[in-house]
């Protein structure tokens, strides 16, 4: 049987790394099945290249978009699909709806044309699942200062930007069904988040 494909999102800080392993670990329990924990940009050699080049090179949004995808298309053709007709379950770190929500929200290149390469790029892959973990922008922000890391070209950007980032989150969940879409009000504790995915994990 095909494995399921779980996908978590949100705007830096807004706590999607404290959840990645909790919900590998709650699906391994739940489903006995093998789970393949992995992240974009990257996943892949060459889209950890990527990775670095995005993350750290000045360059135009246009350009990101194009590199996260041509990322993208390494990571499922050669990692995510495989793994979900070998029947594991992927969990992977940020999808499609980083791209529109980052380069989209925030670089304010046209969604329509994310979509048309996104589905060319993945073949159509979607999410069973997306968590998106929901928070302010300012109060990401304060959780990414306390995590005192070498800023990234995303991270250092200002809160108007992850607040347009955040907009298109919040707003594409309505386009999506609400079976495949769950927004998580990361202003929660740890504990009270982990028990609604252990619910929400066990109906996967
Ligand atoms: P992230 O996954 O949050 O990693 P870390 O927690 O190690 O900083 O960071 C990846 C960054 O890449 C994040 O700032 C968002 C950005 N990004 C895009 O802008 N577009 C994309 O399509 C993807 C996948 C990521």
């Amino acid at each position: 049987m095909r494995g399921k494909f779980i996908v978590l999102e949100g705007i830096d800080g807004a706590g999607k790394s404290t959840h990645v392993e909790f919900i590998a670990q709650s699906i391994r329990e739940s489903h006995g099945v093998q789970v393949l924990v992995t992240r974009e940009p990257g996943g892949t050699p060459l889209a950890e290249k990527i990775r670095g080049l995005v993350l750290h090179e000045p360059m135009d949004v246009e350009t990101e978009v194009l590199l996260v995808t041509a990322a993208r298309r390494d990571h499922v053709a050669r990692v995510i699909r495989p793994a979900l007709e070998a029947g594991q379950w992927v969990v992977c770190d940020r999808f499609v709806d980083s791209t529109r929500a980052y380069q989209g929200g925030g670089g304010g290149v046209s969604l329509g044309w994310i979509d048309e390469l996104s589905e060319s790029a993945t073949s159509g892959l979607s999410p069973d699942r997306v968590y998106l973990f929901d928070a302010p922008a300012a109060l990401a922000a304060q959780r990414r200062g306390g995590r005192g890391q070498a800023e990234d070209r995303f991270e250092a950007q200002d809160l108007a930007y992850f607040e347009r980032v955040r907009d298109v989150y919040l707003n594409q969940q309505r386009l999506f069904s609400e079976a495949s879409f769950l927004v998580i009000d990361s202003s929660m504790s740890v504990s009270r988040i982990q028990n609604l995915l252990l619910i929400d994990i066990a109906t996967l």
